[in-house]
Formats: structure tokens, sequence, C-alpha cells
């Protein structure tokens, strides 16, 4: 599958370094000569991956042709102080995505996954899960694809309103490492715990 990769920040050019076995088209805001724009590349792609802030993604889903495509969202709507989510408990940034682009198929995944994770040694992160949540299982399942090629382990959470929920874990992530000075290299994780 094709992936176009749209946002050149952190988080898009990490994830862009994990994929380098796969054909991965970068889009920028404002392509230089060679460069693609975001509607260049996702008009090529299988897979978007929206690699923006919150508002820019709602944007970029309401004016770009995402139909049939599977979209990955990995914002945290966070305020602008970082502080806190803007949304949530009846909705969700990945159901506010949706509803903006209703023909597409979004799917949640890697908002727990600070930035710099990308950068370390793929055996580090092996196990670290990625949450994935979604409404179209084959886009579940093609997500859940890439999270492995990227290097991280899969945790699916169900359908897309699960992103409700997985939104305040990035939140309490961001809270711990950044709040609380755990720093940006932990990430959360779900034990079985034995009996
Ligand atoms: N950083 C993390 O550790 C982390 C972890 C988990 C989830 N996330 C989420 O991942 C998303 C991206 O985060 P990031 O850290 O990669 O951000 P970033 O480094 O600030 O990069 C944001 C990208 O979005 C583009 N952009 C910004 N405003 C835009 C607009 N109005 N229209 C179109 N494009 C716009 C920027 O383009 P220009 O370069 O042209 O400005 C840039 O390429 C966010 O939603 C964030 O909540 C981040």
């Amino acid at each position: 599958m094709t992936i176009a990769i749209l946002g050149q920040g952190n988080m898009g050019k990490g994830l862009a370094g994990r994929l380098t076995t796969e054909t991965v088209l970068l889009g920028a805001r404002e392509p230089k000569a060679g460069e693609l724009s975001y509607a260049d590349a996702a008009a090529k792609a299988d897979i978007v991956v929206l690699a923006l802030p919150f508002d820019a993604a709602v944007e970029v889903a309401r004016t770009l042709d995402l139909s049939g495509k599977i979209v990955v969202d990995m914002t945290n709507p966070v305020t602008p102080d970082f502080s806190g989510l803007r949304i949530g408990h009846t909705t969700s940034a990945a159901e506010e995505i949706q509803k903006t682009a209703p023909s597409a198929k979004v799917v949640k995944a890697f908002n727990t996954i600070f930035a710099g994770l990308f950068a370390a040694p793929a055996d580090r992160t092996a196990t670290v899960p990625v949450f994935v949540a979604g409404n179209d299982e084959a886009a579940v399942a093609a997500v859940a694809d890439l999270v492995t090629k990227a290097g991280f382990a899969v945790e699916t959470t169900g359908g897309l309103d699960a992103a409700r929920l997985i939104e305040p874990v990035g939140m309490l992530n961001i809270r711990l490492a950044y709040g609380l000075g755990r720093g940006g290299n932990i990430a959360p994780a779900w034990l079985k715990v034995a009996a």
C-alpha cells in the first residue's frame, strides 16, 4: 500500500523514518520544487496519515478528497497550554475528523507515541503498544500492519469511539512526561498481571 504522510513536523518525519521499506509520499503544506502538496500526496495514496495539529487535520479532511482512503488520525486535541484536552467524553478528535470526511475510513493510531520514540532503536519499541481504533475492519487491519512495519506492537481497542478513551491516555502521557518530569521517552502500556 502507498502511504502519504501529510505534515513534515516531528511526528510526520519520525514515522517516515521508521517506514523505510514502504512506499511513502511526503506531503508538505507549502511544497518546494520537487515536493508534493498534501492534496497530491493524498491522491496517490491508499493510507493518508494526518501528522498535523487537530484543527489543521480537520481542515485538511474538509478540503481534500479522502473518499475511500484509510485516514490515520494521530492527533491529541490539546489546549494551547497543553494542560488538557479541548474535546472528549461524547466525541473525540478522530470522530470529528470522521464526521468531516464521512467517506474516509478513519483509524486512530500513534497518539500515545512521543515523536522521539521513532528515533529509538527498533528493538526498544517492538513491545510498545500503539492503540488502534476504527470502524472499518479492513482499514484497522491495514493500520495494524503499518504499526508493525513501523516497529511497534498493536493494541486494538474496538470502534472509532474508543478514541474518546485513547485521547485522554495521550493527555495523561503528556502530563507525566512534561508536567511531572518523567521525560518524553515514556509510553503507556497495558500489563497482563499474573494471578
Ligand atoms: N510530538 C509528539 O510527540 C506527538 C505525540 C503524539 C501525537 N502527536 C500529535 O501529532 C500531531 C503532529 O504533531 P507534531 O509534533 O508532529 O507537530 P509539529 O512538529 O508542529 O508539525 C506539525 C505539522 O503540521 C503542519 N501544520 C501546522 N499547522 C497547519 C495548518 N494550519 N495547515 C496545514 N498544515 C499545518 C506543519 O506544517 P509547517 O511545517 O508548514 O508549519 C507541520 O508539518 C499533533 O496533532 C499532535 O497532537 C504529537
